[in-house]
């Protein structure tokens, strides 16, 4: 599998088997998302493997956490946003209900247990930065975080980054025994799809390059 084909062909997972996936090849992604460049080669980024039982139990503190505060996956835009981007949000929404609507699930409900869920995966990659780093070094995590999801999908997994864990920070750190100076940025449900489900049909969209890019030549 090309690079090329490896971009196209990934997506956001949101029905996993329970199969487990062996420590090893958990290993393999991992060694090549922290071959991602980083500002003066810090790598910032701070891994928690959360696996099997213990994902779960991790996930059953999240649900009691997302039933109590009802913090909800969202934009986390801190005014509001531009119309294009509200719109791209709602688009995507409305045409992944339709999948959910086949089994009958309420979107909400799917999308933030789900969430805290790990959508079924058996591993949990929870990623960390220290809070010594100004937010310029998040572009790091993200970095790291899109080398994880891609040679994840090289070595026959696939993925779902989950920024919804970052509401219940003091719940994961808590669980996890993260230390007090590391912020909780995002998790990653990682593992093998279940294909039977509806929603592992949904593809995201995008918009045409001529909407994103500004030549100047
Ligand atoms: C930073 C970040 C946070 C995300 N958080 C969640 C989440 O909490 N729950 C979820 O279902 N998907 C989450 N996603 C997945 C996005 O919804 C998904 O990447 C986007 O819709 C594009 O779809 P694709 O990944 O299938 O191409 C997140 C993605 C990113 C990059």
């Amino acid at each position: 599998m090309d690079l090329t084909e490896i971009i196209q062909e990934r997506k956001s997972i949101r029905a996993f088997k329970s199969d487990p996936v062996p420590r090893e090849k958990v290993e393999e992604v991992l060694g090549l998302a922290i071959r991602a460049p980083s500002a003066i080669n810090l790598q910032p980024w701070e891994l928690t493997v959360v696996m099997n039982e213990e994902r779960q139990r991790l996930s059953r503190r999240l649900l009691k956490a997302y039933r109590e505060k009802r913090i909800q996956c969202s934009p986390g835009n801190v005014k509001p946003m531009p119309r294009m981007f509200t719109a791209r949000g709602v688009a995507s929404f409305e045409e992944m209900k339709p999948y959910l609507d086949e089994i009958g699930s309420d979107f909400n409900q799917y999308i933030n247990e789900g969430s805290c869920n790990f959508y079924g995966a058996p591993v949990a990659v929870i990623m960390c930065l220290d809070n010594s780093f100004s937010q310029a070094r998040l572009v790091d995590i993200g970095i790291c975080l899109g080398y994880l999801v891609l040679a994840a999908h090289r070595l026959g997994l696939w993925t779902c980054p989950i920024g919804l864990i970052a509401a219940y920070k003091d719940e994961v750190k808590d669980m996890l025994n993260i230390p007090e100076d590391k912020d909780v940025v995002i998790g990653v449900a990682l593992g093998y799809p279940d294909w039977e489900h509806p929603i592992n049909r949904f593809t995201s969209p995008r918009d045409t390059l001529d909407k994103v890019v500004r030549w100047i030549e």
